[in-house]
């Protein structure tokens, strides 16, 4: 059975029991409407920790557009049911007084981490997530958390918070978890119309066909290419194609001038914003 919490108070009492009995707490940050990409961080979770904890929590202040935040799909008994099996063994799912009895007016500084791509075109998004886990980590107090690299601009801000603030805990990141057809998994996936659900694998192809071709154009031209290939289909409306150093997220002229590389696309197909990536070398 899953222990259910709303409260800080029995999270922390719960984990603490565990803690003593010398359990490693392992951690699954999630905003609920969970689907096999948020499953997969908790069974690894489960395979490397002896307790596992999954946060259900869609957090109003990460939310820049109010529409996105009212249709966000919350399905929390059925994200109960899925997680059973999974080795997770406490769901913290508290109300939004319960983490903000107050206004929270923490401003991190990212540096550039956060000025470009999803903090670009959606102020202040990561300064509410920063402001989210950590409140979490401080609650959970895990020694390891799981995050997507589905979204790669947020996993990197939470290892620059964790080594600005120097909390001990470790970051695991794992790799996306895909449809069949290739579109990565998202819990915004559910609002797509079944047209929309047909197309939306345009961006995973337009990405894993540049993987192969990449080095015959610079940089600039894989978004260009990228971005066209996206728009090809009338279904979306791309709000940004950006090839950046996959540590620190800026943009560069020369292949040779970064290590490491990954192409970031966010579009709109209808009314939903997709994120996705693909780290070319
Ligand atoms: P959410 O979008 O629910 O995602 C929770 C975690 O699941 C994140 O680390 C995300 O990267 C990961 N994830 C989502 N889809 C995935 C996929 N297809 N493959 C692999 N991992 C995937 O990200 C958030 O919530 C919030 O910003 C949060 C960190 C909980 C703070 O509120």
């Amino acid at each position: 059975m899953i222990h259910l919490t709303q409260t800080i108070s029995e999270t922390r009492l719960a984990i603490q029991k565990e803690i003593s009995q010398g359990k490693i707490i392992g951690f699954v940050p999630t905003m609920g409407a969970l689907h096999e990409g948020h499953l997969t961080l908790v069974r690894k979770a489960a395979t490397e920790n002896d307790f596992v904890v999954v946060s259900i929590f869609v957090n109003p202040i990460q939310f820049n557009n109010p529409e996105d935040l009212a249709k966000y799909p919350r399905t929390f008994n059925i994200d109960i049911k899925k997680l059973e099996g999974t080795g997770c063994g406490l769901v913290f799912a508290p109300s939004a007084d319960e983490m903000y009895p107050e206004p929270d007016l923490t401003v991190f500084e990212f540096g550039q981490l956060d000025k470009v791509m999803e903090g670009k075109f959606r102020p202040g998004h990561f300064n509410g997530v920063a402001i989210v886990v950590k409140r979490l980590f401080e609650i959970v107090t895990p020694t390891k958390a799981y995050f997507g690299e589905k979204d790669f601009q947020q996993l990197a801000i939470i290892k620059k918070m964790v080594s600005m603030l120097q909390i001990p805990i470790e970051i695991v990141s794992c790799p996306i978890v895909r449809e069949h057809d290739g579109l990565a998994m998202s819990s915004r996936n559910a609002r797509l119309t079944p047209e929309e659900r047909a197309e939306a694998p345009t961006i995973h192809k337009a990405l894993s066909g540049i993987k192969e071709n990449y080095s015959w154009f610079i940089p600039d031209g894989v978004k260009q290419l990228v971005r066209g290939e996206i728009q090809e289909s009338h279904f979306f409306r791309v709000e940004y194609v950006d090839v950046v150093d996959t540590g620190t997220l800026q943009p560069f002229e020369d292949w040779n001038d970064a290590e490491h590389a990954v192409v970031c696309v966010a579009a709109y197909i209808g009314s939903v914003r997709l994120i996705d990536n693909i780290i070319l070398y």
